[in-house]
């Protein structure tokens, strides 16, 4: 098992960094909000292997919670991510305070814009300001070379891509495949939530994206009718109730009505109060040469 170095001040976070920066070493960056799964683990893999030494920071952001939403109540474990996260090998681990990260006074809101309007952000307003706003802060704080975060969360990784691009910070930003349950539902740290029959039947987003995954493969391209069946799948599980299904460009996140070569198919559902959102990127056939 590795030793992880738990730091919970920022200063000596920067300090850190900034030694391993100076030997020469490439320093990766995985942000978590804690309750850790293998889902977040695989991004802590993907970094040992793409870098030197590995930061994983655990901060629960309260500024991307909206008013209702499960801040009071998300999983806080984090005796058992230190222990996930040594045996994993991450280096350091990362926790600053509420107070460090949002000292008083606090006045800077970084939103992007466009990437932000549709999917999640319609329903959830302000989540993205909350999410690219912390994350620009614990990139000043970690100062890593890259960071990992997972396609799972398709329209965040879009954001965070935008947002470092735009204000040149300097860190590379990878993207990481989806961990699944054996049955396929994705891992979140929310499946916790669901109660036995909603879990069971929380098998219907990864059916649904499967299928439409098969149309496409199949040469159906027609958005309505990919849509269409989708919805049909997820209707089967009478608790499911879907916020959004859409189908977007992969890179735009507006919505397509083909798949030319390929769209994103982007979903939230609830079950009782739990939300999932799930995502498949789906391709169209390769035509054959001489076409
Ligand atoms: P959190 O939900 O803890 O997720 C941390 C990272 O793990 C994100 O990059 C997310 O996409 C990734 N992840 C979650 N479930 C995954 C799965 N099943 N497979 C692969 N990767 C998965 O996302 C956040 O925290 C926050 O918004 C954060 C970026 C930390 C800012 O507060």
């Amino acid at each position: 098992m590795n030793s992880v170095v738990r730091i919970s001040d920022p200063d000596e976070m920067r300090m850190l960094s900034a030694r391993w920066r100076d030997e020469g070493l490439e320093v990766g960056f995985v942000p978590t909000m804690g309750a850790l799964h293998e889902g977040h683990l695989s991004l802590v893999k993907r970094a040992i292997m793409l870098g030197d030494r590995v930061v994983v920071s655990i901060f629960v952001n309260p500024k991307q919670f909206g008013p209702g939403e499960d801040l009071d109540r998300y999983p806080r474990t984090l005796e058992e991510d230190l222990r996930l996260l040594g045996k994993a090998g991450a280096h350091c681990v990362f926790t600053p305070s509420e107070d460090d990260v949002y000292p008083e006074g606090h006045a800077t809101t970084v939103h992007v814009s466009g990437l932000t309007e549709g999917l999640c952000g319609r329903y959830r307003p302000g989540h993205f300001d909350g999410v690219s706003t912390v994350v620009a802060i614990l990139f000043g704080m970690v100062t890593p070379h890259f960071a990992v975060f997972g396609r799972k969360d398709a329209q965040q990784l879009a954001v965070i891509r935008r947002m470092t691009g735009d204000l040149r910070l300097g860190v590379r930003i990878e993207g990481s495949e989806t961990v699944r349950e054996p049955d396929g539902l994705a891992m979140s740290s929310r499946n916790r939530y669901l109660k036995e029959e909603e879990r069971a039947q929380a098998t219907a987003i990864h059916r649904a994206l499967v299928e439409a995954a098969g149309m496409a493969a199949r040469g159906e391209t027609d958005a309505g009718r990919i849509l269409e069946a989708a919805r049909q799948t997820i209707e089967e599980a009478p608790l499911a109730r879907i916020q959004y299904l859409e189908l977007v460009d992969p890179l735009s996140l507006k919505p397509v009505g083909r798949i030319s070569p390929n769209g994103l198919l982007a979903v939230a559902v609830y079950f009782g109060r739990t939300r999932l959102i799930d995502n498949m990127e789906l391709e169209a056939p390769v035509p054959p040469r001489g076409q």
